[in-house]
């Protein structure tokens, strides 16, 4: 019987020396440890061995079992590294492949200049106050001294949208410029203290809408930045001051300014600013049409009926306003001459900012 067990374990062992593959280790595993191996057969006679055999034989079978059990362990470990070795050989990545070039995004030129103005209006302790881009006739006019039908409405051709409700007189229409803002920031404003609104110190950025022509010079959308600051003796020296010192800002400290006379329904007195053309140095040039200077906002007192109609009293307060056109100025600093680039999405435009 013992004699059977050496014999046993020499031929297993030798057999999982021959052993390649996963499929064979199995194959092994069940014909030496398995229910009806020869080992096993051992076991299972045990039982009819005479009392003085069986404690040796019992013992030299376990022995049996647990080495060839360790040796298939241990088989089987080798072999589990020889396939990752395999697979590490044969998987290689090249690490010093150079990688794909992620592409940098930017932000739109119209959006460096839009912060750009925030930046400056905030050191001056202007706050970004946001208005809604789809208004009614009221606040897009009426309330800001357009009365219906008057003449200064041509200016700003209007997307009129059919809500199919009939509004009269005030239908709802996509804002033509950032000066509604102005009454909703100042009705804002004024409800929290109607018998003495606090003073107000604001930019109003935004989207505009006009059912224009598209042409170089002309989109039918297009940002504002719209400034009001109302309070106790705001005056017409208070608003060039605070432009002027806006234009060295923005377009560099030896810049000129001046101030025409225009007119705004909103605004009483009205003016528009321009600067000193930057190209020629004011010489004359195709850029500012051989004047020499070059616009860049309205701007005016705001009116005294704007300011009643936001709940500011004309008799106690004053204040001035002010809309500029990014875009605009945008072209202005980098002479492109076709505002069409901006939301044509051009990539070969966009890449230069
Ligand atoms: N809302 C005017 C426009 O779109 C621009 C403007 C002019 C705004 C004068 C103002 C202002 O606040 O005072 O043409």
């Amino acid at each position: 019987m013992l004699e059977q067990l050496d014999q046993i374990e020499q031929t297993a062992l030798s057999g999982l020396a021959s052993v390649l593959d996963e499929q064979a280790l199995q194959d092994w595993k069940v014909a030496h440890l398995g229910r009806s191996s020869p080992l096993m057969k051992v076991f299972d006679g045990l039982g009819g061995l005479v009392k003085e055999e069986r404690p040796a034989i019992g013992r030299r079978a376990n022995e049996v079992k647990r080495l060839l059990e360790s040796a298939f362990a241990e088989k089987s470990e080798a072999m589990r590294q020889l396939a990752l070795q395999g697979a590490l050989q044969s998987e290689r990545l090249d690490v010093t492949l150079p990688g794909r070039p992620l592409r940098q995004g930017r932000l739109h030129p119209a959006t460096q200049t839009l912060r750009e103005v925030y930046r400056i209006f905030a050191e001056m302790g202007f706050q970004v106050y946001r208005s809604r881009e789809v208004e009614t006739d009221e606040f897009n006019f009426q309330l800001l001294n357009f009365p219906p039908h008057h003449p200064a409405r041509e200016m700003q051709d209007s997307f009129y949208i059919d809500a199919g409700v009939e509004r009269g007189d005030n239908p709802i229409l996509l804002r033509t410029h950032t000066s509604p803002g102005q009454i909703h920031a100042m009705r804002e404003f004024a409800a929290t203290n109607p018998e003495n609104p606090p003073p107000i110190r604001i930019i109003l950025p935004g989207m505009c809408f006009r059912y224009e022509q598209i042409t170089a010079r002309s989109e039918m959308q297009f940002n504002q930045v719209e400034g009001l600051a109302v309070g106790y003796n705001i005056t017409f020296g208070d608003l060039k001051g605070t432009l002027s010192d806006f234009a060295r800002r923005m377009f560099g400290q030896n810049v000129r300014s001046r101030f025409r006379a225009a007119h705004f329904p909103f605004t009483e007195p009205s003016a528009e600013m321009d600067i000193e053309c930057f190209v020629c140095g004011g010489e004359g040039c195709p850029v500012c049409k051989r004047t020499g200077w070059l616009e860049i906002l309205g701007c005016g007192m705001v009116h005294p009926v704007v300011l009643r109609n936001g709940g500011y009293d004309p008799t106690r307060y004053t204040g001035y306003a002010f809309g500029m056109g990014p875009e605009r100025m945008t072209m202005l600093r980098h002479r492109i001459e076709d505002i069409r680039y901006f939301w044509s999405n051009d990539l070969r435009f966009l890449e230069q900012f």
